[in-house]
């Protein structure tokens, strides 16, 4: 169940700061036993595989492909979806909703084409929204087209509350839910901290309480996060190859793994035909199932003001 499979192939599109890390990423964890890098810039997918190359007597064996051509993608059994506009300081991910909807529009048909069996992962922002373009545009069963979604929201979260409790970050669980952008929420009735429901958690010796306060300037921070990054070095790249990765593996090794994916709702707490991220089950078939949370009042408000903002973007893109 947990060795990938021997001829796993991964494709990833778009060979720039995410794509490239999430190539690297997958390599140094043995994820794949091929990684095929594809973008538009020749010259720069050849450097950046034969840089990848160069490192490659360091990790797990693999083979490392690139091109320009989607050819280079033929039989991947899972495609990741990384190209697209690049997000400005003070842009926020839906500004970039019209220039990176028209590219999945034009470049879906020819990675089905060329991967029709492949699970179709989008890292490409606003994600919720390619995500639904995607399926649409493929006409592939929905489960094997989802978003990363939130699950790296959910990491910032975790650790930051780890920190703040002085706990081992796997030792938090937690989600982030909703739209990959500013009206995400934390799904704080659900979460645990070692086991104790962590609105009932009693601070350690010499940590600060998490109240209400502490909460709300946890969640504010998770949301302005990559803002932060962004300004910072032009763009974020770790956190999101390294959440990739993890999804990546969770379809490559069928581990039946829950992660706040985006898939397309289907009365998900009153929530239809929107992509968003909830608590949802991952294996080699995509997203399988998603897991009925129980969500406070305030909680299931908040789904529905992402699902309205995700519907309000789709309709001015005709989606
Ligand atoms: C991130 O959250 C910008 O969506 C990207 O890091």
């Amino acid at each position: 169940m947990n060795a990938p499979r021997p001829r796993s192939r991964l494709a990833i599109v778009g060979a720039g700061a995410v794509g490239s890390t999430l190539a690297y990423a997958a390599l140094a964890r043995g994820s794949a036993r091929t990684v095929a890098l594809m973008d538009v810039n020749r010259r720069k997918v050849d450097a950046e595989v034969l840089d990848l190359r160069h490192g490659a007597m360091f990790v797990p064996q693999a083979e490392i492909v690139g091109s320009d051509d989607v050819e280079v993608c033929r039989d991947a059994d899972v495609v990741v979806v990384t190209a697209g506009a690049k997000q400005q300081p003070g842009q926020s991910r839906l500004d970039l909703a019209e220039a990176t909807v028209g590219l999945v529009r034009k470049i879906m048909p020819g990675l089905v084409e060329v991967a029709p069996d492949a699970v179709f992962i989008m890292v490409t922002n606003p994600v919720d929204v390619v995500t639904y373009a995607a399926q649409q545009v493929s006409g592939l069963p929905p489960e094997r087209v989802f978003g990363s979604g939130t699950v790296l929201d959910s990491s910032r979260l975790r650790s930051a509350l780890a920190e703040h409790c002085g706990v081992a970050v796997g030792n938090v669980h937690a989600y982030v839910a909703g739209e990959h952008g500013d009206s995400e929420i934390a799904l704080w009735s659900s979460a645990t901290i070692g086991g104790v429901p962590l609105l009932r958690w009693t601070a350690l010796p010499g940590r600060p309480p998490l109240d209400a306060a502490a909460r709300e300037r946890i969640a504010t921070d998770v949301v302005e996060s990559a803002y932060r990054v962004i300004e910072g070095k032009g763009a974020t790249n770790y956190a999101v190859g390294l959440a990739a990765t993890r999804i990546i593996e969770a379809v490559l090794k069928d581990e039946h793994r829950i992660m706040p994916v985006s898939s397309r709702l289907d009365d998900y707490h009153g929530i239809s035909d929107v992509c968003l991220s909830v608590p949802s089950l991952v294996d080699r078939r995509g997203v399988t199932a998603t897991v009925d949370v129980p969500l406070s009042d305030e909680e299931v408000a908040g789904l529905r003001a992402s699902a309205d903002a995700m519907r309000e973007v789709q309709r001015r893109l005709g989606l």
